[in-house]
């Protein structure tokens, strides 16, 4: 029997606490133990970006990163993005009124590498905005709406005033 390592990380601002397998993927912790299933897994060689969450403050593919590495660390997934439940964030709205997905399997995880981006920069170039998409792959839509949806994203950030953060941990759950 394999010993259990102990964890203790903020997901979307809550608490969590566990104790897991020293193999268990972060994204299989997510899904599976914490029920956050809007991180998807869409490959298993590591190419896809489905599974992209922010890791303190950077995006990662979740199913590269043990859920033994995020100790001690802040995950955001997509559940989490919006500061107030009953709206959307203005990333999610970028990609609604873009028409920037189909099929939507990929979508989570363009919107939290949009979430990093644009975190990180002010102002990107279309070739830049490609650039930072390149690890996340669509099936179905040829990329240019999601292009243009990073490009509104941006817009609607700045607009809004909205500071791209990481919520603060609140309270405790196992
Ligand atoms: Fe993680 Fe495809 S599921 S990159
Ligand atoms: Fe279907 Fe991107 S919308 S994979």
């Amino acid at each position: 029997m394999v010993e259990k390592k102990h964890i203790s990380l903020t997901v979307n601002g809550e608490k969590k606490e566990a104790d897991v397998e020293p193999r268990l993927l972060l994204v299989h912790y997510l899904r599976d133990n914490l029920g956050l299933t809007g991180t998807h897994v869409g490959c298993d060689t590591t190419n896809c970006g489905a599974c992209t969450v922010i890791l303190d403050g950077r995006a990662v593919k979740s199913c590269t990163v043990l859920a033994v590495q995020a100790n001690g660390k802040r995950v955001l997934t997509i559940e989490g993005l919006s500061p107030d439940k009953n709206r959307l964030h203005p990333i999610q709205k970028a990609f609604i009124d873009k028409d920037a997905f189909q099929c939507g399997y990929c979508t989570s995880g363009m919107i939290m590498t949009t979430f990093a981006i644009l975190k990180k920069h002010k102002k990107l170039t279309e070739e830049e905005i490609r650039a930072a998409l390149s690890g996340n792959l669509c099936r179905c839509t040829g990329y240019d709406n999601i292009v243009d949806a990073v490009k509104e994203a941006e817009e609607n950030v700045e607009e809004e005033g909205i500071e791209l953060e990481e919520p603060e941990p609140v309270r405790v759950r196992r």
